[in-house]
This record gives C-alpha cells, structure tokens and sequence, in this order.
C-alpha cells in the first residue's frame, strides 16, 4: 500500500529533503528531524531520545516485552516533540524513515507501525532502515563525510569491521565470534560489582589502576581474519579476580585498567588487519583512507586515544562522530532515509520488522552480524 505516487511530494537531487526518524530498535525511543540539502550537506533540527533504562535497571538488562510497552507509552508524545523542536509540520515532510531491523522485534513493530500509519494519513512514503546502516552512515551527517571509507561499530549488541564501499554497498571483513565488545564491558561491571551500562562505570574504575599488574590475553591477535572474541578474555578477568577474592577497592582498578588495555589492544590489532585489506584492495581517495568508529564503545577515551595512535601512525584519517550520534538515536534513521529518497529508493507499507538483518548479506552468518534480539 504505498501512496499514489501522483499526489506524493515531488524529491530528488535538486531539492532539499526534510525527514522524519523514528528508532525504537532497543531500549531507546528516539525521533528525529533532519534535511538533506541538494548538495547533500545534512543538518540536525531536532533530535530527541529518550531512555527506558529505569524501567529496565531492576532486571540487570533490557526486557524485551518492557521495552515494547515503553516505546508505546511515549512515542507519539517523542514525534511531536521533535516536530516542534524543528518547527517543522506534516506537510514539510518528504518522507519517514523508521528502523526496521536489526534489534527487538516488539520495539521494531511500534516504530515502524507508527511511521506506516503517518505515511498513510499524511500521504508520505516510507523508507524502512537498517539500523546498522544508519550507524554506517552517520558520518555523512556530522562530517559530509562520502564513502567509501572502513567502519568500526563497537555497540553493545555488535563488533563488526564493515568495509563502506557506497550507500548500498557494504561489506563485512570481521565481526565477533562470541561476545561484543560493550557486552564484555557490561559483564566486566558486573563481575567487579560496578553497576550497569557498564562500559563507562568500567573506565571510570580504570583511571586509579594500573593496567600492568595482571597480564590478560589479546584475543585473536594476529589472526588473518579480522574477527574479534571477548569471552576468553571476560573469562581471563573472572579467573584473577577469583584468585584474590575478597577485591578491595585498588584490586578493582587495577582488573579495570588491565581488562580495558587489553580490550583496546585486541581492537587495535583487528583494526590494522582491516586497514592492510582495504589499502590493498584501493587506492586511497583524495582525502585519504578513513577509518569511521560509531557505537557506544567509541566513547571510551582509552579506546579513542588508541585508535588516534593507529591512524596517525598509518596516515589515515579517523572520523569519531559526537557521542550522542555514536549511540543509539534517530537523526541517523532520518539522515539515512534521505540517503536513501534522494536515490529514489522507498520501502512498500507491507515491509515487515526484521529481528535480524545483516548488513552484508553474502557473508557467513556470526553472533555479531545482525544477531536475533542484539542491541546495535
Ligand atoms: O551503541 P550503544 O549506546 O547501544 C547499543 O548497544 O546499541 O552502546 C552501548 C554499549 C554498552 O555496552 C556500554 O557499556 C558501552 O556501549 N559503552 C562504553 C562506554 N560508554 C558506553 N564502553 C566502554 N567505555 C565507555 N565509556
Ligand atoms: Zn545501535
């Protein structure tokens, strides 16, 4: 059921797009509004998230069923916030955009229903997007930044190396074989009794200790592949942490700053190993090559001061979106739909909510690739 393309508003290359997001793909509602210009320069006129984390916090993690009844309770009063904020009506829109996958199939229907039923009273179309392929692309937004260029997305549900050939066109050098890189931050947390999200409550601990007192592995270190593994190093923090039991406050840090060393150091050693496959597959383009990071582990100082090193030292550019735009939101749903409008490219009102929903098709299915019920 898409609208009568006649009475639909008139898009392409030569005018500036105005579109709606919604993201509801985890424990995040979020809508944003955000125009593409025909020079394909973006800008943000609103973006609001807001956090279910509360209703969540007494389980330890996201709870699928809660986190479908939340995006309900406050979605349309989210929407309306963000079209206020931006000043924008119904009729200044060109188009919807909506994730539709991968991530909580209860939440993914809310948003994506919700975006269906304005397309329709508002004669819109609509464009379903991939959420991994909104954190893709979210340097276009913030840096005018074009493919192609290599992704590192360090989420709480994913760690993949992800070769941007082109809008469309993506390409999966490596991803996790176990945990993602967020998850071992979270269960570190928990194993050192230090509270959840666990990502930042780890680096906080990590800034008193002193990384050398415990020699923890680097998972996967030279390996071919760029593939990445975090259990046996979760499981290498369990072990010392067990063999000195009971932890005071210094035995804390010290297992911080040596588990996140360590997590850096693995990340490193995968990223060059990407970095050797797309200098060798291109030329760089004018700019030079570029390494993008997006997912809420690019906001680890460790991690960044690490990667800074790397494509210093190799002579690539590293672009680190803002941290509100590296973690779940919905500017980068918006921005990707009108990536993808301004290509003529639109999604049917029949599309479905995708669980899983692996950015590059053609490679093997892996736990980190678009997983069932992952965060991104
Ligand atoms: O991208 P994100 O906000 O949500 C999704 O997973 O989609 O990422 C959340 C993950 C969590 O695992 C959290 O612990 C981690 O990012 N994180 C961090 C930091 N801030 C957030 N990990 C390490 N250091 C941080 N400062
Ligand atoms: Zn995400």
């Amino acid at each position: 059921m898409q609208p009568p393309a006649d009475t639909a508003p008139p898009r392409g290359p030569g005018r500036t797009l105005t579109v709606l997001g919604i993201e509801t793909s985890c424990d995040e509602t979020a809508a944003a509004v955000v125009t593409r210009d025909h020079d394909g320069r973006g800008q943000i006129r609103s973006n609001v998230v807001r956090s279910q984390w509360d209703a969540h916090e007494a389980f330890g993690g996201v709870v699928p069923e809660i986190a479908a009844r939340a995006h309900v309770a406050c979605l349309d009063e989210i929407i309306r916030t963000a079209m206020r904020d931006a000043g924008v009506t119904w009729g200044d829109l060109d188009g919807i955009a909506a994730t539709a996958g991968p991530g909580l199939v209860g939440g993914l229907i809310v948003g994506l229903t919700t975006a269906k039923a304005i397309c329709l009273a508002r004669n819109l179309p609509l464009v379903a997007i991939n959420h991994l392929e909104a954190h893709a692309l979210t340097v276009g937004l913030t840096d005018g930044l074009q493919p192609p260029y290599l992704l590192l997305l360090v989420s709480g549900g994913h760690t993949q190396l992800i070769d941007v050939r082109n809008v469309g066109h993506y390409v999966r050098l490596g991803t996790t074989i176990d945990d993602a890189l967020g998850e071992a931050f979270d269960k570190t947390a928990k194993l050192l009794d230090l509270g959840f999200p666990g990502g930042p409550a780890v680096e906080a601990a990590a800034i008193d200790g002193d990384p050398r007192r415990f020699t923890l592995p680097r998972p996967m270190a030279g390996r071919a592949e760029p593939n990445f593994s975090f259990a046996g190093l979760k499981t290498a923090v369990r072990t010392a942490a067990t063999e000195i039991v009971p932890l005071s406050q210094k035995d804390v840090a010290d297992l911080a700053a040596a588990f996140q060393e360590a997590a850096a150091a693995a990340v490193i050693d995968r990223v060059q190993k990407a970095m050797a496959i797309v200098a060798g597959e291109r030329a760089a383009p004018d700019r030079g090559h570029c390494l993008v990071v997006a997912g809420g582990v690019a906001a680890n100082r460790h991690l960044r001061g690490a990667l800074e090193g790397l494509t210093g030292r190799r002579g690539w550019r590293l672009a680190l979106p803002p941290i509100a735009l590296c973690t779940d939101n919905a500017a980068m749903v918006a921005w990707t739909g009108a990536e993808k409008l301004v290509r003529g490219e639109t999604s049917p009102l029949t599309f479905a909510a995708r669980a899983r929903w692996p950015l590059d098709a053609t490679a093997a299915p892996a736990l980190g690739a678009g997983r069932l019920g992952a965060k991104a």
